[in-house]
């Protein structure tokens, strides 16, 4: 049976966390070795169930996996990996399942695989996908929940993504590497999350080069070999792990967190009145939160833009801030699932489309509230920190997904957060009030 976590108001929160590899990073990472015969060995593995999810499907495939969990390392040995089907099973996990569809195509001309699952944030078509891998020459066919995908022989192709998909660019690079030829990619998405990826492909021979504006070109048809790397740190946990601290008027350090990765963000920060400190080179970032934080719109938007990943975190801190402020989710189209979630903790919001308009209040208050996505997941735990009284959060699997153990960070920092196995009848009536208006 699922557990719920149980969140007292924890003011100040203070200390220092360090950071896991990205969820982002490291599933593409793992799917990349599909495109080598031999023994990867992967450093900086966030314990994350997702991360487990794409272990079982590469085992599923044939490949040798070991996690040594405490010592976050991965070794992933694919000389036996010799099946291109994926089950169902696996496949609904996760969204990022999709991203083994152009390492299958690369290594065995096919791949046959069940529609990805994963957070419902929004419809998540995956039709930049398809169009360019046709267009690359795979003959794609879909019946009902699967997708057969085969390719006997790919060509290079002028690729352009009406979107700069993370995933598409993802699929479309990987399944460009087989083809002999140069291949190119117009309006790529240049994500710290993919250059990591891009990186690890360089690592293992590939010839890829980076062009403005936002375009990858791939000299394929090289044999690519195994390697080792160090996943890259987590920007969106070190995004979370900020907004704890400004939410309960603290002060957090994170040695690793790399400030570049992070721009708008930080500068959104700055802009409520937060005190943000960042190392030299980029790598290094701190904050001291201000007590009387103004509120400041922003908008969504592919990298650099400001992180959608953080959009549910960032309006916990809105809540909470003086005045009024926009935020405009440009990048999915159903992502403000947490709103309600939040408005049963007593924040004053209204959605129109895809913008939320907010209204900081004092204070909020504990309510049961329900997770229904990583994200979401994860501004609910803020808001339990940051509000008068007790929140119980359900649904907490999404945040399992997505982070190795914020809430041990989190605990380490000051948190009053734990597992229980059911939601406590609430004691604080003003919490019960606000809640009671929402059943
Ligand atoms: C990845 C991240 C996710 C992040 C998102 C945007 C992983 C495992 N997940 O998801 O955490 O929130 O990038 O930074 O890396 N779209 C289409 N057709 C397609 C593909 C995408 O319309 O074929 C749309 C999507 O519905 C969405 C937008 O493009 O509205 C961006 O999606 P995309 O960048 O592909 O996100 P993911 O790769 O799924």
């Amino acid at each position: 049976m699922e557990k719920y976590l149980k969140v007292e108001n924890s003011s100040k929160l203070y200390g220092s966390a360090s950071l896991v590899g990205a969820k982002n990073a490291v599933l593409v990472i793992m799917a990349s070795t599909i495109l080598t015969e031999g023994k990867s060995t992967l450093s900086n593995v966030p314990h994350s169930d997702d991360v487990v999810h794409m272990i079982q499907l590469l085992r599923d495939l044939g490949a040798g996996v070991n996690f040594d969990k405490d010592n976050h390392t991965i070794e992933i040995d694919t000389t036996s990996l010799k099946k291109f089907q994926v089950k169902r099973e696996v496949m609904k996990k996760m969204r990022a399942s999709i991203l083994v569809m152009g390492p299958l195509l690369s290594r065995f001309g096919k791949a046959d695989i069940a529609l990805p699952g994963g957070c419902v944030i929004g419809a998540r078509p995956i039709n930049y996908h398809l169009y360019n891998l046709r267009k690359l020459g795979a003959m794609i066919t879909i019946e009902g929940e699967y997708l057969f995908a085969h390719a006997p022989k790919l060509r290079p192709q002028r690729l352009v993504l009406e979107y700069p998909s993370v995933g598409a660019t993802e699929n479309c690079l990987m399944a460009a590497l087989s083809i002999k030829g140069t291949t190119t990619i117009i309006n790529a998405s240049l994500e710290p999350e993919v250059l990591d990826l891009i990186d690890v492909l360089r690592k293992m021979g590939a010839s890829i080069s980076m062009e403005p504006p936002a375009t990858l070109v791939i000299e394929g048809g090289k044999v690519l070999k195994p390697i080792n790397h160090t996943v890259m740190s987590d920007r969106l946990e070190a995004g979370s792990l900020l907004l704890a601290a400004a939410v309960t008027g603290g002060k957090i350090d994170l040695p690793q967190a790399n400030s570049h990765h992070l721009d708008v963000f930080l500068m959104k920060l700055e802009e409520m009145g937060h005190d943000v400190v960042r190392g030299a080179d980029g790598i290094g970032v701190s904050l001291k939160a201000t007590l009387s934080p103004k509120a400041v719109s922003f908008k969504t938007a592919p990298y650099p833009g400001f992180p959608t990943d953080l959009q549910a975190p960032m309006m916990v801190a809105q809540c909470l801030a003086s005045g009024r402020a926009v935020i405009n989710e440009t990048v999915f189209e159903n992502r403000l699932q947490h709103v309600h979630e939040l408005q049963k903790m007593g924040a004053q919001i209204k959605v129109d489309g895809n913008r939320a308009i907010i209204t900081g209040v004092e204070e909020l208050y504990g309510a049961p509230v329900a997770a229904s996505d990583i994200r979401g997941g994860c501004a609910l735990l803020l808001a339990g920190l940051a509000a008068k009284g007790i929140t119980t959060i359900s649904g907490i699997h999404h945040l399992s997904r997505g982070y190795e153990s914020i809430q041990r960070k989190l605990q380490g920092l000051g948190a009053s957060i734990e597992y229980i196995d059911e939601a406590p009848l609430l004691r604080n009536d003003q919490s019960q009030k606000r809640t009671q208006q929402w059943y």
